[in-house]
Protein backbone atom coordinates (compact mmCIF):
# COMPACT_ATOMS: atom_id res chain seq x y z
CA UNK A 1 0.00 0.00 0.00
CA UNK A 2 0.93 3.60 -1.07
CA UNK A 3 1.71 6.46 1.41
CA UNK A 4 2.34 8.63 -1.73
CA UNK A 5 0.10 10.35 -4.13
CA UNK A 6 -3.33 8.23 -4.95
CA UNK A 7 -2.58 6.09 -7.67
CA UNK A 8 -5.28 6.27 -10.53
CA UNK A 9 -4.42 3.17 -12.48
CA UNK A 10 -3.84 1.31 -9.35
CA UNK A 11 -7.90 2.11 -8.86
CA UNK A 12 -8.92 1.54 -11.87
CA UNK A 13 -7.40 -2.28 -11.16
CA UNK A 14 -9.05 -2.53 -8.15
CA UNK A 15 -12.38 -1.34 -8.75
CA UNK A 16 -12.45 -3.63 -12.03
CA UNK A 17 -12.21 -6.58 -9.61
CA UNK A 18 -14.79 -5.46 -6.72
CA UNK A 19 -16.99 -3.21 -9.03
CA UNK A 20 -20.05 -6.06 -9.44
CA UNK A 21 -20.16 -6.98 -5.73
CA UNK A 22 -19.22 -3.21 -4.73
CA UNK A 23 -23.31 -2.36 -4.01
CA UNK A 24 -23.10 -5.59 -1.36
CA UNK A 25 -19.99 -4.10 0.36
CA UNK A 26 -21.88 -0.78 0.90
CA UNK A 27 -25.00 -1.44 3.29
CA UNK A 28 -23.47 -1.57 6.60
CA UNK A 29 -22.46 2.27 5.51
CA UNK A 30 -25.88 3.04 3.96
CA UNK A 31 -26.75 5.15 7.11
CA UNK A 32 -23.97 6.92 6.84
CA UNK A 33 -24.34 7.80 3.02
CA UNK A 34 -28.31 9.04 4.27
CA UNK A 35 -27.10 11.47 6.97
CA UNK A 36 -24.10 12.69 3.87
CA UNK A 37 -26.60 13.12 1.67
CA UNK A 38 -28.90 14.76 3.88
CA UNK A 39 -26.68 17.21 5.17
CA UNK A 40 -26.32 19.01 2.08
CA UNK A 41 -29.66 19.87 2.22
CA UNK A 42 -30.51 19.78 -1.06
CA UNK A 43 -33.17 21.62 -2.25
CA UNK A 44 -35.91 21.59 -5.77
CA UNK A 45 -34.07 23.05 -8.94
CA UNK A 46 -30.31 22.20 -7.41
CA UNK A 47 -27.49 21.04 -9.49
CA UNK A 48 -25.23 18.64 -7.21
CA UNK A 49 -22.08 16.92 -8.03
CA UNK A 50 -21.83 13.64 -6.86
CA UNK A 51 -17.87 12.94 -6.69
CA UNK A 52 -16.13 9.66 -7.59
CA UNK A 53 -19.88 8.63 -7.93
CA UNK A 54 -18.74 4.78 -7.69
CA UNK A 55 -21.76 2.85 -9.59
CA UNK A 56 -24.50 5.49 -8.44
CA UNK A 57 -25.86 4.22 -5.31
CA UNK A 58 -26.35 8.02 -4.05
CA UNK A 59 -28.17 8.80 -7.09
CA UNK A 60 -31.50 8.07 -5.75
CA UNK A 61 -31.35 10.05 -2.87
CA UNK A 62 -30.25 13.12 -4.99
CA UNK A 63 -32.58 12.69 -7.20
CA UNK A 64 -34.95 13.27 -3.93
CA UNK A 65 -33.78 15.80 -2.94
CA UNK A 66 -33.01 18.20 -6.41
CA UNK A 67 -36.56 16.96 -7.79
CA UNK A 68 -37.66 16.96 -11.10
CA UNK A 69 -36.38 20.36 -12.76
CA UNK A 70 -32.75 19.49 -10.67
CA UNK A 71 -30.07 17.54 -11.79
CA UNK A 72 -26.99 15.18 -10.68
CA UNK A 73 -23.63 14.59 -11.82
CA UNK A 74 -21.71 11.96 -11.43
CA UNK A 75 -18.03 12.07 -12.61
CA UNK A 76 -16.35 8.60 -12.29
CA UNK A 77 -12.84 6.94 -12.87
CA UNK A 78 -13.58 3.41 -12.98
CA UNK A 79 -15.00 2.11 -16.34
CA UNK A 80 -16.85 -1.13 -14.78
CA UNK A 81 -18.37 1.07 -11.63
CA UNK A 82 -19.37 4.23 -14.21
CA UNK A 83 -21.07 0.98 -16.10
CA UNK A 84 -22.98 0.42 -13.48
CA UNK A 85 -24.00 4.23 -12.71
CA UNK A 86 -24.90 4.45 -16.24
CA UNK A 87 -27.64 1.05 -15.87
CA UNK A 88 -28.73 2.48 -12.72
CA UNK A 89 -30.02 5.71 -14.61
CA UNK A 90 -31.44 3.49 -17.51
CA UNK A 91 -33.75 1.43 -15.50
CA UNK A 92 -34.83 4.06 -13.47
CA UNK A 93 -35.38 6.52 -16.39
CA UNK A 94 -33.66 9.62 -15.08
CA UNK A 95 -33.31 12.11 -17.61
CA UNK A 96 -31.61 14.22 -15.12
CA UNK A 97 -28.63 12.30 -13.76
CA UNK A 98 -25.59 12.14 -16.05
CA UNK A 99 -22.18 10.26 -15.66
CA UNK A 100 -19.12 11.78 -16.89
CA UNK A 101 -16.37 8.66 -16.92
CA UNK A 102 -13.05 9.45 -16.25
CA UNK A 103 -10.35 11.12 -13.93
CA UNK A 104 -11.79 13.95 -11.92
CA UNK A 105 -8.27 15.65 -13.14
CA UNK A 106 -9.67 15.51 -16.64
CA UNK A 107 -12.92 15.66 -16.40
CA UNK A 108 -14.78 18.60 -18.14
CA UNK A 109 -17.34 20.10 -15.71
CA UNK A 110 -17.09 23.56 -17.48
CA UNK A 111 -20.79 23.29 -18.54
CA UNK A 112 -22.17 22.62 -14.69
CA UNK A 113 -22.55 25.03 -11.83
CA UNK A 114 -22.69 22.96 -8.52
CA UNK A 115 -25.42 23.93 -5.30
CA UNK A 116 -24.22 21.14 -3.60
CA UNK A 117 -20.65 18.89 -3.73
CA UNK A 118 -21.09 15.01 -1.98
CA UNK A 119 -17.91 13.38 -1.50
CA UNK A 120 -19.07 9.76 -0.12
CA UNK A 121 -15.70 7.79 0.38
CA UNK A 122 -13.69 9.59 -2.28
CA UNK A 123 -10.62 9.40 -0.44
CA UNK A 124 -7.93 9.58 -3.46
CA UNK A 125 -10.17 12.89 -4.69
CA UNK A 126 -9.59 14.48 -1.11
CA UNK A 127 -6.01 13.98 -1.37
CA UNK A 128 -5.44 15.66 -4.73
CA UNK A 129 -5.44 19.62 -4.83
CA UNK A 130 -5.58 19.91 -7.91
CA UNK A 131 -8.35 17.63 -8.52
CA UNK A 132 -10.56 19.78 -5.92
CA UNK A 133 -9.63 22.93 -7.49
CA UNK A 134 -11.21 21.84 -10.47
CA UNK A 135 -14.32 20.92 -9.05
CA UNK A 136 -14.52 23.74 -6.87
CA UNK A 137 -13.83 26.02 -9.74
CA UNK A 138 -17.81 24.79 -11.09
CA UNK A 139 -18.99 25.38 -7.56
CA UNK A 140 -21.19 28.16 -6.96
CA UNK A 141 -20.83 30.52 -4.24
CA UNK A 142 -21.93 29.14 -0.95
CA UNK A 143 -22.88 25.64 -2.30
CA UNK A 144 -22.79 23.33 -0.20
CA UNK A 145 -20.74 20.25 0.82
CA UNK A 146 -20.84 17.12 2.54
CA UNK A 147 -18.17 14.43 3.05
CA UNK A 148 -18.04 10.98 4.52
CA UNK A 149 -14.51 8.37 4.88
CA UNK A 150 -12.53 6.65 6.29
CA UNK A 151 -9.96 8.43 8.64
CA UNK A 152 -7.20 7.24 11.47
CA UNK A 153 -9.21 6.53 15.19
CA UNK A 154 -7.27 8.10 18.14
CA UNK A 155 -3.73 6.36 18.42
CA UNK A 156 -5.39 4.44 21.91
CA UNK A 157 -7.35 2.28 19.42
CA UNK A 158 -4.59 2.04 16.75
CA UNK A 159 -5.73 -1.84 16.04
CA UNK A 160 -9.04 -0.87 15.17
CA UNK A 161 -7.12 1.55 12.61
CA UNK A 162 -5.28 -1.10 10.92
CA UNK A 163 -8.21 -3.37 10.96
CA UNK A 164 -9.86 -0.11 9.77
CA UNK A 165 -6.99 -0.13 6.77
CA UNK A 166 -6.70 -3.62 5.82
CA UNK A 167 -10.34 -4.23 4.80
CA UNK A 168 -10.17 -0.36 2.77
CA UNK A 169 -7.12 -1.83 1.45
CA UNK A 170 -8.82 -1.76 -2.25
CA UNK A 171 -10.92 0.44 -1.86
CA UNK A 172 -8.61 3.47 -1.91
CA UNK A 173 -4.70 3.91 -3.49
CA UNK A 174 -3.03 5.55 -0.65
CA UNK A 175 -2.81 6.25 3.33
CA UNK A 176 -1.59 9.33 3.06
CA UNK A 177 -3.94 11.87 4.84
CA UNK A 178 -5.53 9.55 6.97
CA UNK A 179 -5.05 11.70 9.84
CA UNK A 180 -7.32 14.69 8.71
CA UNK A 181 -8.62 13.48 5.18
CA UNK A 182 -10.07 16.76 4.92
CA UNK A 183 -7.56 19.14 5.24
CA UNK A 184 -6.79 20.24 1.72
CA UNK A 185 -10.71 20.69 1.10
CA UNK A 186 -10.51 23.50 3.99
CA UNK A 187 -8.96 25.59 1.15
CA UNK A 188 -12.55 26.19 -0.53
CA UNK A 189 -14.49 25.52 2.66
CA UNK A 190 -12.86 27.25 5.56
CA UNK A 191 -15.22 26.88 8.09
CA UNK A 192 -15.49 22.50 7.25
CA UNK A 193 -16.99 20.62 10.39
CA UNK A 194 -16.51 17.36 10.98
CA UNK A 195 -17.74 14.12 13.51
CA UNK A 196 -16.44 10.92 14.22
CA UNK A 197 -18.13 7.57 12.77
CA UNK A 198 -17.23 3.93 13.12
CA UNK A 199 -15.89 4.38 16.47
CA UNK A 200 -13.30 6.85 15.12
CA UNK A 201 -11.95 5.27 12.13
CA UNK A 202 -14.97 6.90 9.58
CA UNK A 203 -16.04 11.01 9.54
CA UNK A 204 -19.30 12.81 8.75
CA UNK A 205 -18.18 16.34 7.55
CA UNK A 206 -19.77 19.08 5.91
CA UNK A 207 -19.86 23.03 5.51
CA UNK A 208 -19.93 25.34 2.22
CA UNK A 209 -17.93 27.27 -0.30
CA UNK A 210 -16.91 30.92 0.61
CA UNK A 211 -15.93 32.27 -2.30
CA UNK A 212 -16.00 31.04 -5.63
CA UNK A 213 -14.54 32.37 -9.14
CA UNK A 214 -17.57 31.56 -11.11
CA UNK A 215 -20.28 34.11 -12.15
CA UNK A 216 -23.88 33.25 -10.52
CA UNK A 217 -25.25 31.64 -13.80
CA UNK A 218 -28.44 29.47 -12.63
CA UNK A 219 -29.01 28.65 -16.26
CA UNK A 220 -26.00 26.96 -16.55
CA UNK A 221 -26.32 23.28 -14.73
C1 LIG B 1 -15.12 3.83 -2.34
S1 LIG B 1 -15.70 4.20 -3.95
C2 LIG B 1 -17.03 5.33 -3.58
C3 LIG B 1 -18.05 5.39 -4.67
C4 LIG B 1 -19.27 6.24 -4.34
N1 LIG B 1 -18.90 7.60 -4.04
C5 LIG B 1 -20.07 5.65 -3.23
O1 LIG B 1 -20.27 6.32 -2.23
O2 LIG B 1 -20.54 4.52 -3.35
C6 LIG B 1 -14.46 5.29 -4.59
C7 LIG B 1 -14.68 5.63 -6.03
O3 LIG B 1 -13.77 6.66 -6.40
C8 LIG B 1 -13.42 6.47 -7.75
N2 LIG B 1 -12.22 7.27 -8.03
C9 LIG B 1 -11.00 7.12 -7.50
N3 LIG B 1 -10.16 8.07 -7.97
C10 LIG B 1 -10.89 8.84 -8.83
C11 LIG B 1 -10.59 9.96 -9.64
N4 LIG B 1 -9.36 10.50 -9.66
N5 LIG B 1 -11.56 10.49 -10.41
C12 LIG B 1 -12.81 9.95 -10.41
N6 LIG B 1 -13.16 8.88 -9.65
C13 LIG B 1 -12.21 8.33 -8.86
C14 LIG B 1 -13.23 4.96 -7.83
O4 LIG B 1 -13.21 4.49 -9.16
C15 LIG B 1 -14.42 4.49 -7.00
O5 LIG B 1 -15.55 4.28 -7.79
Amino acid sequence: MNFGKPDANQAIENYRAIALNYDASCVRVSSIRSETIALLGLRSGDCVLDVACGTGLSFLQLCAGVGRYGSVVGVELSPEMGRQARARIERHGWDNVQVIEGDVLGADLREHRFDALLFHYTHDVLRQPEALARLFAQARPYARVAVAGFKKADAWLAPLTWFAMWRARNYLTTYEGLQAPWSYLRQWVPEFQWRSTLLGTGYIGWGHVSTNPVADERSAC
